[in-house]
């Protein structure tokens, strides 16, 4: 199965999403993407380094890139950290096929909730902590929800 989570820039919450994923089965294929392009090409933001690190989860090897309806065609499921960057996933889909492979991440732990995972860019260092215990909690679920321990 290949899942693939897209935030905005690709350098805080999808690349945190995606080494918390890939740390709970090796029988995943897990990449990550952003919407937007600015951050094409870069390391994961420091503080999401830092923050995985104290799980002993290292994304240092991550480079950014921006989201492609390629995507639509090369994975099974993908995770939208915000809706935000739902809807500008959604806007790229060709057909309903592509629509349905979309989810809110948060909807797993917080089912029809439409929560967003908080945007941690302009926020502290506690930001961090927050947006990796709800991406752990959604990533427990995730591994339950497709049997894929
Ligand atoms: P991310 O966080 O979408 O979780 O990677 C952000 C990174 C950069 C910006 C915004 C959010 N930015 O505005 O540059």
């Amino acid at each position: 199965m290949k899942i693939l989570m897209v935030c905005l820039g690709n350098i805080c919450r999808s690349p945190l999403a995606q080494g918390i994923l890939e740390s709970k089965s090796s029988k995943l294929i897990v990449d990550s993407a952003g919407t937007a392009n600015y951050h094409t090409g870069k390391s994961p933001d420091f503080r999401s380094v830092n923050i995985a690190k104290k799980y002993n989860i290292d994304i240092n090897n991550q480079i950014a890139r921006q989201f492609s309806s390629l995507d639509f065609e090369k994975f099974d499921k993908i995770y939208a950290m915000d809706n935000d960057n739902y809807s500008k996933i959604i806007s790229l889909a060709k057909n309903q096929s592509e629509i349905n492979k979309v989810e809110l991440i948060l909807n797993e732990i917080f089912p029809k909730e439409f929560q967003s995972v908080p945007d941690p860019y302009y926020g502290g260092k506690d930001g961090f902590q927050n947006i990796y215990d709800l991406l752990n909690s959604a990533c427990d679920k995730i591994i339950e929800k497709y049997e894929i321990r």
